[in-house]
């Protein structure tokens, strides 16, 4: 039987993947420090006699081999995520993604030089691209981040260093890692408490509260839902030809975030209000934000034919069911 190592299986994306592997087969083990996540989110699987999970952080390098070891398969999703996480603690962020990955690939380098066959997929964002002012951004793009004084880039950079390290590790050690950039992914399980848009606008709307949208709410984003994204992470991870390369993965539908509000406003709960609020009051007053971030999804198409199939209003319809 094969085991999955997943890292981060206790927070949103993570234990949707959980239940995709187990339900594939697999022996799967969570490791999860629970300090975005929840034990509750894998609920629906807490008594699977293939699941193993461990309570820990991957800052441990004892723990890390011990469960790197028992791997075939990594996939490492564990992070501080969140802008409004990010730009409060930029310490435990670059600390946070940057020490545990070079340690899991570390790990998974050894192996490898022992004989080992094990994959690992490195689960990066569309924030690596920063300010990049293409309408599409493509994996070959150059990546555009603001000055070092404004600490939102932070996350963004230390996903860039991730990717650097898991590229080297493919062509220096052979590793065989695929690294998968998420757009704004969004489903049951996602918390609206680090300042992910789409639960806290449900959120709002379903305890009659207006839904604050940030600046003048013409930035613009695409939402897919965590099944189209899981499933595109498995294809990845099962394609050899997908080693050493990077692929966005999302939707390609942009929207902009008042007109979300809308949509929200208009199946959730007519009746709330849609306020406005600045940046500055959200987070600082030197808070710079991506007016536009829309992936061109060509290279994941060409190499697992992935399509999101979940349109907008299904996923808003989801995520309210699984508030109420
Ligand atoms: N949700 C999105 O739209 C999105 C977009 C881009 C990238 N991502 C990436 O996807 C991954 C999963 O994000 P998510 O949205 O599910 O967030 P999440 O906060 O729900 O999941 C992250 C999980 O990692 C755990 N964790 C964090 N640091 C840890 C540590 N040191 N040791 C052990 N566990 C730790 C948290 O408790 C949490 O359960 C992250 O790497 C994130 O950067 C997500």
């Amino acid at each position: 039987m094969k085991t999955s190592l997943v890292t981060g299986g206790s927070g949103f994306i993570g234990s949707h993947l959980v239940e995709s592997l187990l339900e594939r087969g697999d022996r799967v083990v969570v490791v999860d420090d629970l300090s975005t996540g929840k034990a509750a989110n894998l609920d629906a699987v807490r008594d699977h006699p293939q699941l193993e999970w461990v309570e820990g952080t991957i800052e441990d390098e004892l723990l890390v081999n011990r469960l790197v070891d028992q791997a075939d398969e990594v996939y490492h999703l564990a992070a501080a995520v969140g802008v409004a996480l990010i730009a409060k603690q930029p310490i435990q962020t670059i600390e946070r993604n940057v020490y545990p990955t070079q340690l899991i690939l570390n790990r998974l380098g050894q192996r490898v030089k022992a004989g080992a066959d094990v994959l690992c997929f490195l689960a990066s964002t569309s924030e690596v691209y920063g300010k990049n002012p293409k309408p599409f951004w493509s994996e070959e793009d150059d990546l555009v981040f603001g000055s070092t004084t404004k600490a939102r880039w932070s996350y963004g950079v230390s996903k860039a260093i991730d990717e650097f390290l898991a590229l080297a590790f493919y062509r220096e050690h052979r590793l065989k890692v695929v690294v998968g950039r998420f757009f704004n992914v969004v489903g049951p399980r996602q918390t609206g408490a680090y300042g992910m848009v789409l639960p806290r606008f449900v959120e709002a709307a379903l305890a009659g509260k207006a839904l604050t949208v940030h600046d003048d709410g013409h930035q613009e984003r695409c939402f897919a839902h965590v099944n189209d994204v899981t499933g595109a992470v498995i294809d990845l991870v099962a394609n050899d030809d997908c080693m050493g390369r990077v692929f966005n993965i999302g939707s390609d539908q942009p929207i902009s975030i008042l007109n979300l509000a809308k949509r929200v406003q208009a199946r959730v709960n007519p009746s709330s209000a849609i306020e406005f609020q600045s940046y500055a009051d959200a987070y600082d007053a030197d808070f710079e934000d991506i007016r536009r971030r829309v992936p061109d999804l060509s290279r994941i198409h060409q190499a697992i034919g992935y399509r999101p199939t979940y349109d907008l209003d299904a996923i808003i319809d989801a995520v309210a069911a699984a508030y109420r």
